[in-house]
């Protein structure tokens, strides 16, 4: 089975956790602050503060960008469960705006949903494929809201050569499945240095500058100096890896001839990074996504669903009465994504195409 994802690891990576290991400074120390400060520098950012998972840098950027109760954040419906999760937990409500044909949070979608209560706007770039951040920023400004991407799935995505980070703060995952990894991991970026501050703050307990002193009620997001040695390696690799999706998505793009499927829209200057490479296979006529998914695993091509149940769609978030989302809710049944992760070889991907192709 060619799997959908796997992480792509090395000796080095074995190498420098030993070395912190036989070191004895296991907790956040001089690894993370490098770590920091190169994945800052590679993000075109002007800070980063790693924190213990993605879902805790996004809460983190919340946070610091003063969301709380009553506040409205709005955000894709289409994302992982992450995204809601982490704006509900400040106590503000996640406002679910329809996507477009990116797949991603559609800037007019998201402009008529803001209300009084809106604070912030959190487009997700969601598989890699970076969302139209100059209209989000034009939006935030006219507006005088916060913006923060979540960029968990985007590592190294640029928009017209311009990396993530200079359009502002943005939090990232490092999990297992993710283009880099520390395992569970995650990283704030901004180029505000009252929000990295605040961040790297909360991160350890509220720390102040009075040793044991705290003004306010902080948390344990702390990052082990482990995994910031294995993302000081793994970020040395973005790049190669970058570059193996990219030519994975290439291939396929060609090679995928079928008419039955259809491609999210990459915008123009857009670098998608390809976290996943994603089909929709429209229903009309054709196999449903259960039976493409069955063959496709007959012909030993592990495929996977991001995601299936839209966020306003979730149990969890049916009391929040948010407006329907047609656009997403049709994404969330007709998705389906191939393996595109740099362990993929280039025998591998011919067997995917060409499963692909014959169904
Ligand atoms: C879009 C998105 N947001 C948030 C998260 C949360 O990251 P983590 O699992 O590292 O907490 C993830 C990844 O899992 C994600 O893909």
């Amino acid at each position: 089975m060619i799997p959908i994802a796997k992480p792509f690891l090395g000796v080095e990576e074995e190498a420098a956790v030993v070395e912190v290991m036989r070191s004895g400074a296991l907790a956040q120390g001089e690894k993370v602050r490098a770590f920091e400060l190169a994945f800052a520098d590679a993000m075109g950012a002007r800070f980063a503060v790693a924190t213990s998972n993605g879902t805790t840098a996004l809460y983190l950027a919340l946070l610091a960008h003063g969301i709380g109760p009553g506040d409205e954040v709005i955000t894709s419906p289409l994302t992982f469960i992450a995204t809601a999760n982490a704006i509900a937990q400040t106590g503000a409500r996640p406002v679910l705006a329809d996507i477009d044909d990116s797949l991603n949070l559609d800037p007019q979608a998201a402009a008529e949903l803001i209300g009084p209560r809106t604070k912030a706007i959190m487009p997700v770039h969601l598989h890699g494929n970076p969302c139209d951040m100059p209209a989000f920023l034009a939006l935030a400004d006219e507006h005088g809201l916060a913006l923060i991407q979540d960029a968990c799935q985007a590592v190294g995505a640029t928009i017209a050569g311009t990396p993530l980070g200079v359009f502002g703060t943005a939090a990232y995952s490092l999990y297992a499945t993710k283009n880099i990894t520390t395992g569970e991991g995650g990283m704030v970026i901004t180029n505000d240095p009252r929000v990295a501050q605040t961040c790297a703050s909360l991160r350890h307990q509220a720390y102040s500058n009075q040793a044991y002193v705290h003004e306010v009620i902080g948390y344990n997001f702390r990052m082990t100096e482990m995994q910031a040695a294995i993302g000081l390696v793994q970020l040395g690799r973005l790049k190669v890896i970058t570059e193996r999706r990219r030519d994975h998505a290439r291939y396929y793009d060609a090679h995928i001839t079928s008419e039955r499927f259809l491609r999210p829209r990459v915008a123009p200057g857009h670098r998608h990074v390809y976290h996943q490479y994603t089909l929709r296979a429209p229903r009309p006529g054709g196999l449903s996504r259960d039976e493409i998914r069955t063959r496709l695993e007959q012909a030993g091509v592990g495929t996977g669903v991001y995601y299936p149940v839209p966020v306003h769609r979730q149990p969890a978030y049916r009391h929040h009465a948010n407006p329907s989302c047609p656009r997403a809710e049709a994404a969330a049944t007709d998705i389906f994504s191939i393996p595109v992760h740099p362990g993929v070889s280039d025998a591998e991907r011919k067997v995917v195409a060409e499963a692909v192709n014959a169904l």
